[in-house]
């Protein structure tokens, strides 16, 4: 399969590369680094990524950008940049994305366990995961030509705990992880909220 794969040189991006490269050729895909960049928040940039990219089996979205902050702190252009760029900015991947994915393939997204598991400060995280999967639930109703939708639900990730200086303990290793958008682009999931914990 041909896969796009948003946000490649990430933390989660890069295990789903070294999991599906050596089934699959490739697409990375960056803000900065990759075989193409894209911009999530500019719906123009990923019509242009497509438009380079050619068609394809399957994209992977593993990026989006959401704020951290508790409801005293958080200005408007906070909940602004998670529903441009996280929430929008993958729901464009597939509304886009849709005219130029082959017969049979997938989009997998990528929300969060804030949408279920909320914590102080979490709100316009949590706020754009759910939409994430409310999205993904109702748009797979309405796939054709055998094309599905799902999103990963992944929990903290152990590499990304250690980088903020954090306990690491009950984070999952990024190839754990990386295992949950295999099994969305390699099995017959559609509109699913594949929870990671289901991949221990
Ligand atoms: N890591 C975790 O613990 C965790 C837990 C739950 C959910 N998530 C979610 O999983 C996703 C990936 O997280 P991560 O920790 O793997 O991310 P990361 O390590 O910070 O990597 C982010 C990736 O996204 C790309 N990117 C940045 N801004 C972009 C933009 N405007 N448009 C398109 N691509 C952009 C970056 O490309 P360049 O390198 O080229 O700039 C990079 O490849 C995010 O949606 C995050 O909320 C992560």
């Amino acid at each position: 399969m041909k896969i796009i794969v948003i946000g490649a040189s990430g933390t989660i991006g890069r295990a789903v590369v070294d999991l599906l490269e050596h089934d699959h050729d490739i697409v990375k895909v960056g803000f900065k680094t990759g075989d193409f960049q894209v911009d999530l928040a500019a719906k123009a940039s990923i019509r242009k990524l497509f438009e380079d990219t050619g068609a394809f089996d399957a994209v992977v979205s593993a990026a989006g950008l959401a704020k951290f902050g508790r409801l005293d702190e958080l200005a408007d252009e906070d909940y602004q940049l998670g529903l441009a760029n996280k929430l929008m900015g993958q729901i464009n991947l597939v509304r886009v994305g849709r005219k130029h994915i082959n017969d049979n393939g997938s989009f997998t997204l990528t929300s969060g366990v804030l949408s279920q598991e909320p914590m102080p400060g979490s709100a316009s995280i949590s706020m754009v995961n759910a939409g994430i999967e409310g999205f993904v639930r109702a748009a797979a109703l309405e796939a054709q030509r055998g094309i599905r939708v799902n999103v990963v639900s992944p929990i903290w990730v152990k590499e990304t705990l250690e980088a903020m200086g954090m306990d690491n303990s009950k984070g999952m290793p990024a190839k754990q992880v990386a295992r949950a958008y295999q099994a969305s682009v390699e099995g017959q999931w559609n509109g699913e909220v594949i929870d990671v914990r289901r991949f221990v």
